[in-house]
């Protein structure tokens, strides 16, 4: 899918807003600068959140638990091994809850789960390019 700037990007993120559901993982992946966190904060304001939607480089984990659904947006780059999830409390973070997390794959990846909706997201001249991947749930949803 192309995505050749930032509109396209909002555009993205709302039509994944109307589709989730306490439990999903949004998991977005591709190298830095790619757009992750422009993509979740696309998502986040198309579910009504107005305030900022700082970067979780530093603090990992950020919580929206006014919006409906939740939202824990994360981002595990700074991960060094996927059992220091656990160690976050992901898991109560989580709990009814979407999670939107960018290098999901230093958190052991979250494919497994069928409400997992996979984004990858790489340069493409001046915009972006996004393979998208999703368990059955998300081909429903997503067509
Ligand atoms: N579709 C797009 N087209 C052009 N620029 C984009 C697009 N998506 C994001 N950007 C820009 O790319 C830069 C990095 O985006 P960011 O979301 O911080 O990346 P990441 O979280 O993957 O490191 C930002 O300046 C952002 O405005
Ligand atoms: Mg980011």
């Amino acid at each position: 899918m192309n995505l050749p700037d930032l509109s396209a990007m909002e555009q993205f993120g709302a039509r994944i807003a109307g589709h989730l559901k306490a439990g999903d993982v949004i998991a977005l992946s591709g190298g830095l600068g790619t757009g992750k966190t422009t993509l979740a904060r696309a998502i986040l304001r198309a579910l009504g959140h107005e305030g900022e939607v700082p970067s979780p480089t530093f603090t990992i984990i950020e919580s929206y638990d006014h919006l409906d659904p939740p939202v824990v947006h994360a981002d595990f780059y700074r991960l060094e091994d996927p059992s220091e999830v656990e160690q976050l409390g992901l898991d109560d973070y989580r709990d009814g809850a979407v999670l939107i997390a960018e290098w999901p794959d230093h958190a052991g990846g979250f494919a497994v789960e069928p409400g997992c909706l996979q984004i990858t997201l790489e340069i493409a001249g001046n915009g972006r390019k996004a393979i998208v991947e999703g368990g059955k749930d998300w081909l429903e949803r997503l067509p």
